[in-house]
């Protein structure tokens, strides 16, 4: 039986590096990981005002959360940190009290940036909330994907076979992960 991976990514702009990071790991996951990106853009801010009279997209968005086995995040760095779009994801989820959509699912997360010296800062700041949303987070391998541009092509797909095989075994190992950290006894459980 498959896996049901819900994949996020953390940039909303259409020719986002990161976006083209994901759609590579969802090419080399393998056969036992079935993902599937869920858009975050049209999620509305979250506001305990609104839980009256939920947006379309925060229902939408809790649904498909609560129906995966497990998360990849796949994310840019923002001032050394998550993108507020990736932070609002989480917080609409988690939400309303009690009803944490998230928790006790496995997850990896993979960060991204043009720069040599990004991506460590929105890695460790998405880990510290998914600390509080129980939500296990593969800690090895880890993955900081900087210098991005360098390692796509004109097309957005990846350039070499180094990058492919580092990614392709982080998918084999989080599927390892998720595997042994999934639980029957959860909505989206395995
Ligand atoms: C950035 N960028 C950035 N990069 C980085 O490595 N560390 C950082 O702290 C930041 N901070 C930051 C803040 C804001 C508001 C923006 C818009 C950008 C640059 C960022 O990595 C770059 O724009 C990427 O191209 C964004 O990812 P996508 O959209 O290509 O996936």
């Amino acid at each position: 039986m498959s896996i049901n991976v819900a994949v996020f990514v953390g940039s909303l702009r259409k020719a986002s590096f990161t976006r083209m990071v994901a759609n590579s790991l969802i090419e080399l996951a393998p056969p036992g990981l079935a993902c599937r990106l869920v858009e975050i853009g049209d999620v509305a801010m979250f506001n305990d005002d609104l839980e009256g009279q939920k947006p379309a997209a925060w229902e939408r968005l809790r649904r498909d959360v609560a129906g995966a086995d497990a998360f990849l995040f796949v994310t840019p760095e923002y001032n050394r940190s998550v993108p507020a779009c990736l932070k609002n994801a989480l917080d609409v989820a988690s939400r309303p009290e009690g009803k944490n959509a998230w928790a006790g699912k496995p997850a990896a997360i993979v960060s991204v940036s043009p720069y040599k010296m990004g991506a460590f800062g929105a890695n460790h700041a998405l880990r510290q909330a998914l600390v509080f949303l129980d939500v296990p987070a593969m800690q090895q391998p880890e993955a900081y994907i900087g210098d991005v541009a360098a390692l796509l092509d004109k097309t957005g797909k990846l350039n070499n076979d180094k990058t492919k095989a580092f990614l392709g075994k982080f998918m084999a190992d989080f599927e390892k992960w998720a595997t042994a950290l999934g639980r029957a006894d959860t909505d989206g459980g395995f």
